[in-house]
């Protein structure tokens, strides 16, 4: 009996998969390659989605910076300088200061000036008290200045809590005992 399913003649062979490694077809390599793209594809989605998502722990300036002193060990007229959050503490009969260091005529750093008793800035000479009041140059206003918290003997500010202020007030002093 003739096979009816026989090729015609000058027909082409139908494909055949042909083993490329250990048995694996060629299609199965590129299924396999495929596979492994997408699943990198979409890992590294996850992993970035997820990392947008977990909270930030900030640290210096921009987040809560602990004063390298304990209240008790600063004296009334001393100055801390806080490297980590940009900022002056500051202690005065009223209370304690945090003062950023940004002058606020343009912005140069503000040193404080020990023999001087004041912030005096290198740039254009405005000049600021102890607590931060512009007494003479040509900043428009006090330095800006940041929150405290005192907790026991431990100091901390908010760096990223910054506020300008039309002139100094005894209202900014944050009393402590
Ligand atoms: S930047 Fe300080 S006085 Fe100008």
């Amino acid at each position: 009996m003739a096979d009816d399913k026989k090729a015609p003649a000058g027909a082409a062979a139908p494909p055949v998969a042909t083993p490329v490694a250990d048995g694996l077809t060629r299609r199965q390599v590129l299924r396999s390659g495929m596979f492994a793209t997408v699943g990198a594809f979409f890992g590294t989605l996850a992993g970035g989605s997820a990392a947008m998502f977990w909270p930030i722990k900030l640290t210096g300036f921009g987040g809560v910076v602990s004063v390298p002193k304990k209240l008790n060990e600063i004296k009334v007229g001393e100055v801390v300088t806080v490297r980590e959050g940009k900022f002056y503490l500051t202690r005065s009969e009223e209370g304690l200061m945090a003062l950023y260091w940004k002058c606020v005529h343009l912005g140069c750093t503000v040193p404080w000036n020990q023999g001087a008793g004041k912030f005096l800035c290198p740039c254009h000479g405005s000049v600021y008290t102890l607590d931060g009041q512009n007494v003479a140059g040509p900043a428009p206003r006090p330095l800006d200045m940041m929150e405290i918290t005192v907790s026991g003997q431990d100091i901390t500010v908010n760096t990223g809590k910054i506020t300008q202020r039309s002139t100094h007030d005894p209202e900014h002093f944050t009393k402590v005992g």
